[in-house]
């Protein structure tokens, strides 16, 4: 049995109701968006779209949401039944990749590895190594994009000292909710601030979180990683899910981006601080990591000094570490306000202000591991 909706809450509502199997949409439904097209999947709801096989751009625009199959609007009974049934086969969740068969992509070869740079609470350093990461990746000769999605308190922009007007993330996953995202829109909203290094900036206020919602972050990092080496991506600290609080399995969630980040990414880079506080909650955070199948590129251990951890501070933690969170070879950052201080002032990198200092080395010692 068929239902017409008037409008897409209504299809929405329908299907969360379960009244059918099959949402048919047309490219010119208004509202219809990444989100729209993933809630219908993730509620086991097969979406089929409609669209005149002239129609090319519609079919595309559709695809870039998720859809994968379609029929003609005046499609014998036959070819409509069978549209119907691939439909429903398309699996309800989204699979790695499942949105990148697109038009202008296809001759790009090139698919970059995500690096998610995370850590736990406290400022221990995330922004700041990822910033130096991304840099020390692209001195090395690698295409780097950098992507600010800290949904608390971004700061790439301020660290690389790139305008707040810079649309950044907030554009980049407007797109992607509108099916408009591929490798020369981002390229857009990405300015490149130093040679091979390309940055997309976070939020400009973190009550817009809501605009970073998974579904989203997922096609935006898909994106980025065509025709470059390495994504590096500057993640928010809170990894709570709320998910089994909610009722609502749909709704944004703040933490998302972060989470999506983590499942994304191929490899995950912790920062920790250097001091009793830090390196307590470094080792709860490798036990949080633990669960989640993350591949754990480098363990960093930031803002280290003898005045918070003793004397011999770096074997001191490196044993602390092994002990209690199996980490074997951390990467030991030592404090430096005088070095990191001076980037930060002048909106530039180590390498740029500190080229010979052991805190740039430090950091740069943690890209080699990553790439070779
Ligand atoms: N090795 C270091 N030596 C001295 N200062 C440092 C070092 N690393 C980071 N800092 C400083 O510590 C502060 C916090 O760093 P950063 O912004 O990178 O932390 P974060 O973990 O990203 O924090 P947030 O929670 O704001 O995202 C900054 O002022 C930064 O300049
Ligand atoms: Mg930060």
């Amino acid at each position: 049995m068929g239902r017409r909706c008037v409008d897409l809450p209504d299809l929405l509502a329908a299907a969360h109701a379960r009244l059918g199997d099959v949402a048919l949409v047309s490219p010119r439904l208004r509202g219809l968006d990444l989100s729209a097209v993933r809630d219908l999947r993730l509620g086991s709801v097969g979406v089929l779209g409609v669209v005149d096989p002239d129609d090319e751009a519609g079919e595309a625009m559709l695809r870039q949401l998720g859809v994968r199959t379609f029929v003609a609007p005046d499609a014998p009974a036959a070819d409509l039944y069978g549209a119907v049934v691939g439909a429903l086969a398309v699996p309800s969740v989204p699979s790695d990749g499942d949105g990148d068969d697109l038009t202008e992509e296809d001759e790009i070869t090139r698919r970059g590895q995500v690096v998610a740079v995370w850590g736990p609470a406290g400022a221990p350093g995330r922004t700041t190594v990822a910033v130096n990461l991304a840099a020390e990746l692209a001195l090395g000769g690698r295409e780097v994009v950098l992507v600010d999605v800290d949904t608390q308190a971004a700061s790439v922009a301020q660290h690389l000292a790139i305008l707040d007007e810079a649309p950044g993330v907030a554009a980049a996953c407007r797109a992607a909710e509108h099916g408009t995202l591929d490798v020369t829109s981002f390229g857009r909203l990405a300015p490149e601030v130093l040679p091979r290094l390309r940055v997309l900036t976070g939020l400009p206020s973190p009550d817009r979180w809501p605009e970073l919602r998974s579904g989203a972050i997922e096609r935006m990092l898909e994106v980025a990683r065509l025709d470059c080496d390495v994504v590096v991506v500057d993640c928010a600290s809170c990894l709570e899910d709320d998910d089994e609080l909610s009722y609502d399995t749909v709704a944004p969630r703040r933490n998302m981006a972060a989470l999506t980040a983590l499942d994304v990414a191929d490899q995950v880079v912790v920062v920790g601080a250097g001091d009793p506080v830090g390196l307590q909650r470094l080792v709860r955070g490798l036990q949080d990591l633990a669960g989640r199948d993350v591949e754990i590129g480098g363990v960093v251990v930031n803002r280290l000094r003898a005045s918070a951890v003793g004397a011999r501070p770096m074997s001191r933690v490196q044993s602390l570490l092994e002990r209690f969170g199996g980490v074997e070879a951390p990467v030991l950052v030592p404090l430096d306000v005088e070095r990191v201080d001076a980037a930060l002032l002048a909106g530039t990198v180590l390498h740029d202000v500190a080229a010979d200092a052991p805190v740039r080395h430090a950091i740069a010692s943690v890209a080699t591991a990553l790439v070779g």
